[in-house]
């Protein structure tokens, strides 16, 4: 057996610098998060989701005009393709929705009259397409698990309040509006995540926008990545949620499920991050906007299940959660099966997964690493 031990292997490339970018900073030591510099809380709190796309996408905020426009484009963009409907339709209703999701982007990218075509200004509009038609995949996927029709778009609501018209057939209050627009600009961007990787590792062999993004969805599916906004909820069902039960009791019980689960060495899902080991940036932002819900629905045991796993978590071992953690409840409120949390994930990180496909384009280098070789020596048959 051969063991190349001469050069130090980064496992899970943990630590390796792979490229620059300029479209979002990191910062695990001052806990920050910034999408083109502007610090992701502010931009949660002062702009809309299609405003901070163009910011993604163009590298500066941008005008009232090019607002406007996109606006306009974004609105007239959002039915869901007849092809794509079609191609859903033969899923089974219990496809699970990233699949779904995965396959719609795919369909889209091969349906698309401009497929082959990669230059700065069809990929930027291929982006804006993707972002416009894929809250229809997730709404039409939500809608026919349970045995409902599609609903149509309407022009005169914004990016956040039609998503949620598609979804729930009727108009949602500002106050849930509100929370899942603050969502999904959290979602949009975190730099060379392994989504975001996959997306450019695709992008650098030269694929089409939509093949990187298809590759993405896969690679966000994870329990260890998207998916665990997913497995949050499915902690708090295991714990058990009943709404008649007190903000304090429910902190009780879930506070005794996590000493139990960590005593048994279990991963719990929406705690720690690969980058930040002192807490993630988006959580407190993400908090507000659950404590919302929580107020909105009356739902107040649910922050108690949050609350208790949280202190027993920190009290333990110091881990703190990540934006997943106050994400799941959250949806859950809203009404969004379990399921759709991941394809809601998609929908947000569209823009900084298409942002990374277009930098990535424009300073190419194929993605392609060295392995050391740890397999039998050469040998004959
Ligand atoms: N629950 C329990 N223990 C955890 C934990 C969690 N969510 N996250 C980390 N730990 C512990 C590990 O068990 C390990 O402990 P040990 O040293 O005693 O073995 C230590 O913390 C380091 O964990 P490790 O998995 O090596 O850290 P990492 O940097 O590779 O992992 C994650 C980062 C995100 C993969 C990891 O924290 C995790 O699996 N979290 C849950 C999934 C999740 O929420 N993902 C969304 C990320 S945004």
């Amino acid at each position: 057996m051969t063991q190349e031990n001469q050069q130090e292997i980064h496992k899970g490339l943990d630590g390796v610098i792979a490229d620059y970018t300029a479209i979002s900073k990191v910062n695990p030591e001052s806990n920050s998060l910034l999408y083109r510099g502007y610090p992701v809380q502010q931009l949660a709190q002062q702009l809309s989701f299609e405003e901070v796309a163009l910011l993604l996408w163009n590298g500066e905020l941008p005008t009232a005009a090019q607002r406007d426009e996109f606006t306009a484009f974004e609105r007239s963009h959002r039915a869901l393709a007849q092809e794509v409907k079609t191609a859903i339709d033969v899923l089974p209703t219990d496809t699970h929705p990233m699949d779904v999701g995965r396959t719609a982007v795919s369909v889209l990218g091969a349906i698309h009259p401009e497929a082959g075509d990669t230059s700065p200004e069809v990929e930027l509009r291929k982006a804006k397409e993707l972002f416009a038609a894929f809250p229809a995949v997730v709404a039409y996927d939500q809608r026919r698990r349970r045995g409902l029709e599609l609903v149509e778009p309407r022009e005169d609501l914004d990016y956040s309040q039609n998503f949620l018209w598609m979804t729930f057939g009727e108009e949602a209050a500002p106050e849930v509006v509100e929370a899942f627009r603050v969502s999904m600009v959290l979602y949009a961007e975190h730099s060379f995540n392994a989504s975001t990787f996959t997306a450019r590792v695709v992008t650098s062999t030269l694929a089409d926008l939509h093949s990187a993004i298809t590759s993405a969805i896969g690679a966000l599916k994870g329990p260890l990545h998207g998916g665990a906004n997913e497995a949050v909820m499915h902690t708090f069902e295991e714990i058990g949620i009943d709404p008649k039960e007190s903000r304090e009791d429910a902190a009780a019980r879930s506070k005794a499920w996590m000493e139990q689960a960590l005593a048994e060495k279990r991963k719990v899902m929406g705690f720690g991050h690969r980058v930040y080991k002192n807490g993630d940036s988006r959580v407190p932002t993400m908090r507000g906007a659950l404590d919302s819900m929580v107020a909105h629905y009356g739902r107040g045991e649910v922050m108690g299940l949050y609350d208790g796993l949280e202190a027993a978590m920190d009290e333990a071992k110091g881990i703190k959660p990540n934006l997943d953690y106050p994400a799941g409840p959250t949806y859950h409120l809203m009404g969004f099966d379990t399921e759709m949390f991941t394809p809601l994930f998609i929908a947000s990180r569209i823009t900084g997964w298409s942002a990374h496909v277009m930098e990535q384009r424009a300073d190419n280098s194929l993605i392609r690493p060295l392995s050391a070789y740890n397999g039998p020596d050469e040998r004959s048959l």
